[in-house]
């Protein structure tokens, strides 16, 4: 069974309802930040008097209001929701405003006065770490003898591979909406990917249990990471306010103030050293990976450690050594961004790649065809794969006749001299799971009406990725009735307890399977009570397309009729799922386990066009092999790929985060910070469902798909570099991401120095 996205009709009418569509009630208070015009400092005074003194503006909160604690890190407590006396990035929330509208909420941010003694500003995380600045303690991940396989090695090549921030540009901002009730509790609409996380925090913040924080969350205008932690402080924010004041409180981010006052995908710097034998084997590995965490550590060690994860992408290197600094800079907290440090890390092994080939004469595809990782090989951190890579590899070779492009391309570059072409092979491979294993649970709640239809709750989080659809097919599935018999509701903490943020792609395998057990349940006890009235063994009972059938023959008796009965026998028709990751275990003390359900892996193949006089490219086609397992739902799927690939692609070639030394964020607003449009997009775009179907844990077969199609976009990448590099070998590119026009141009017409 696949169905359209059930959010399809209201989306398209606008009736889809986000945070600032829910009605407000009388009386309803905004809030505004007023976050610090300075990097790094110590406070020396701060001034509300004359924002205070507006006309509309009800209170000002500082940290001095903040009755539990004055805290909202997530894995580490070094975040607090308001500064004390140390401001560590521009645009850290100091006061908070409330007024009667928010257009007065902003006007009186503008009149707090601040004196801050500066300190010293660091934005660069290599200089964070030469002065011992880490957020966590780093981090290995060892396979072999790197050092000793070093010394056999025919051919090592060094370098360093850079990879800039990406910002979420989620179509709807931050916000959060809250409402006092009864009995010292609260409940608090949030665009959060983790209610459970803001009603943590929430409780703490104002010194009451959980039970007493209800949050609501119906959908998102996209979260992409940004919202997996990142979302408690403003949900928590109009809480506090909430709570002092009596009074509904409500904040929606202005763009520019979520951008300046956010966290972004986290910045890398790396160096690399890969060793070959004549062969083209890959036999040694070693990076080191420098993170730009930012002010805090928010979800930082969590991304660095899925770098390691993925730090020889979807090859098998027998002798690795990866190491990890997550270093901390005077930058908002960069967090969680589709992929969640697993495209940083890949870009490293993809940039090592090239420089070995380039120097050996050889092409990329050739050492990178040779490695992919095969079933029965061990990874770095000790799990046994279980290879799709060479399915996808050779699937993409002979379905899109890469011969054939390559000689055009060859026959292209040779007959042109102002423009070049560039093609690239972009293989993946990413583990389905959380890192942290005690995520990896999800529970459902399934309630079956007396008149047969359905309404389910889940703690998955709809974000535009239709995993609410997925719930929906789930239920429909096992219960074998029309999709239009299920509704879904929002995502709730008082409806489903202790949620996973919807993250790490594996919202739908772990929520769905929680559906699935409630369903069965469910689905057992109508059998048992239909066996019951039909005087037949339950065995022989099967509901199918909303028909009860004893031994496959239909018995008269309806799924509706059924239902009734069987409520009218007193027949519980309700049930609660609880799902945990089978089989799945990790100890960071050894850096090694198990920790994936599963890989998806998936082969792309790009080609270019760049204007060798201008520095302007096009990207000509990505076509790519995807591993889906057994999709339960192609067009979502299809959206997915289409969306990552493109998001990939963005943060590869034209979006670049640009903070002055002071700390300040200048690329600020959709003018000085470039996203994909529909012109940027490849002008041809191919997927192939691979349908694999090697025992896995993605809910009915159906792979996980939300964040690893990102990582084909490193293909775009290199696909540009090597057209560069046709215009002029001897270009001295080098390996820093974004490959931006200007980028490109000064790559054409650079020149290596001789070594
Ligand atoms: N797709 C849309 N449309 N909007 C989003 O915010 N987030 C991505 C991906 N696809 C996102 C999206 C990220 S970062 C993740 S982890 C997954 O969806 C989360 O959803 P899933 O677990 O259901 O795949
Ligand atoms: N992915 C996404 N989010 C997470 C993870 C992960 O592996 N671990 C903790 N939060
Ligand atoms: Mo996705 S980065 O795990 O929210």
């Amino acid at each position: 069974m696949s169905i359209r996205n059930i959010d399809s009709f209201t989306h398209t009418r606008g009736e889809s309802i986000y945070l600032d569509d829910i009605p407000v009630i009388a009386g309803t208070l905004y809030a505004a930040v007023f976050g610090s015009p300075v990097a790094h400092g110590r406070i020396l005074k701060l001034d509300l008097a004359e924002a205070s003194a507006m006309e509309g503006v009800v209170r000002i909160f500082t940290y001095k209001d903040v009755p539990g604690k004055n805290q909202i890190g997530g894995i580490v407590p070094d975040e607090p929701l308001l500064a004390e006396d140390i401001v560590d990035f521009n645009g850290m929330p100091v006061a908070l405003v409330v007024a009667e509208s928010q257009e007065i909420a902003h006007a009186a941010v503008k009149k707090i006065r601040i004196d801050i003694e500066q300190h010293e500003i660091i934005t660069d995380p290599r200089v964070a770490q030469s002065k011992g600045q880490l957020l966590v303690p780093p981090r290995k991940f060892k396979i072999g003898d790197s050092d000793t396989a070093f010394k056999q090695c025919r051919f090592v090549f060094e370098g360093i591979a850079e990879t800039n921030g990406q910002e979420h540009l989620y179509i709807e901002t931050q916000g959060a909406y809250a409402v006092p009730a009864e009995n010292n509790a609260i409940k608090v609409y949030s665009s959060t990917q983790g209610p459970t996380a803001v009603q943590k925090h929430m409780a703490a913040v104002l010194g009451i249990p959980m039970h007493r924080v209800e949050i609501d969350t119906t959908r998102l205008g996209g979260g992409f990471g940004g919202k997996e932690d990142q979302a408690t402080a403003w949900a928590v924010f109009c809480a506090l306010a909430a709570w002092h004041l009596k009074k509904p409180v409500k904040y929606s981010l202005h763009r520019m103030e979520d951008m300046r006052m956010t966290g972004k995908r986290n910045p890398y710097s790396s160096d690399f050293k890969i060793g070959l034998d004549e062969h083209l084997k890959i036999i040694a590995y070693e990076a080191t990976f420098y993170q730009n965490g930012g002010a805090a550590a928010d979800l930082s060690p969590a991304v660095l450690e899925r770098t390691l994860f993925h730090c020889t992408n979807s090859y098998y290197i027998p002798n690795v050594t990866a190491t990890a600094y997550s270093c901390k800079t005077n930058l908002p907290p960069n967090t969680a961004f589709r992929g969640f440090g697993g495209p940083q890390g890949m870009f490293v092994i993809e940039a090592a790649i090239a420089k070995a080939a380039e120097a050996l004469g050889v092409t990329a595809s050739e050492i990178q065809q040779k490695n992919l990782v095969k079933t029965g090989d061990e990874f770095p951190y000790g799990q046994k794969m279980v290879s799709e890579a060479a399915e996808c590899w050779d699937k993409a070779i002979s379905l899109y006749d890469v011969q054939e492009l390559k000689n055009d391309i060859a026959v292209f570059n040779a007959s042109n001299s102002l423009y070049k072409k560039g093609i690239s092979f972009m293989p993946i491979c990413f583990g389905i799971s959380f890192t942290k294993i005690l995520m990896n649970q999800a529970r459902a709640l399934v309630h079956v009406y007396m008149d047969g239809s359905v309404n389910l709750s889940t703690g998955a989080v709809e974000m535009g990725q239709g995993v609410n659809t997925k719930m929906l097919q789930v239920a429909a599935t096992v219960f074998s009735i029309s999709p239009d018999k299920v509704k879904l509701s929002s995502t709730n903490t008082y409806r489903i307890a202790n949620t996973s943020p919807s993250a790490a792609s594996a919202t739908a395998d772990l929520n769905g399977k929680a559906v699935q057990i409630a369903c069965e349940q469910i689905l057992e006890r109508l059998k048992a009570s239909a066996a019951e009235q039909l005087n037949c063994n339950v065995s022989a009972i099967e509901i199918k397309e909303e028909a009860v059938l004893v031994n496959g023959r239909p018995s008269g008796l309806s799924w509706n009729e059924l239902v009734l009965s069987s409520y009218l026998k007193r027949v519980n028709l309700s049930e609660h799922g609880h799902y945990a990751t089978p089989g799945i275990h990790f100890d960071n003390t050894i850096e090694k386990g198990h920790p994936f359900a599963y890989h998806v892996y998936g082969s792309a193949v790009t080609t270019v066009t760049v204007d060798c006089i201008r520095g302007t490219y096009e990207i000509d086609a990505v076509k790519l092999v995807h591993d889906f397992g057994t999709t339960m739902n192609p067009l979502i799927d299809r959206g997915q790929i289409e969306g990552g690939l493109v998001q990939g692609i963005g943060w590869m070639t034209m979006e670049e985060i640009v903070f002055d030394a002071e700390g300040r964020l200048r690329s600020n607003a959709l003018s000085t910070y470039k996203v994909p449009d529909i012109y940027s997009v490849p002008k041809e775009l191919d997927i192939h469902f691979l349908e694999t179907s090697n025992d896995n844990l993605a809910i009915f077969r159906s792979k996980a798909v939300g964040e690893p199609p990102l990582m084909y976009g490193i293909g775009t990448y290199f696909a540009l570099r090597n057209a560069v590099k046709a215009f002029n070998p001897s270009s001295d590119i080098g390996f820093s991401a974004p490959m931006t026009p200007e980028k490109v141009l000064m790559g054409l017409y650079s020149k290596k120095e001789n070594k």
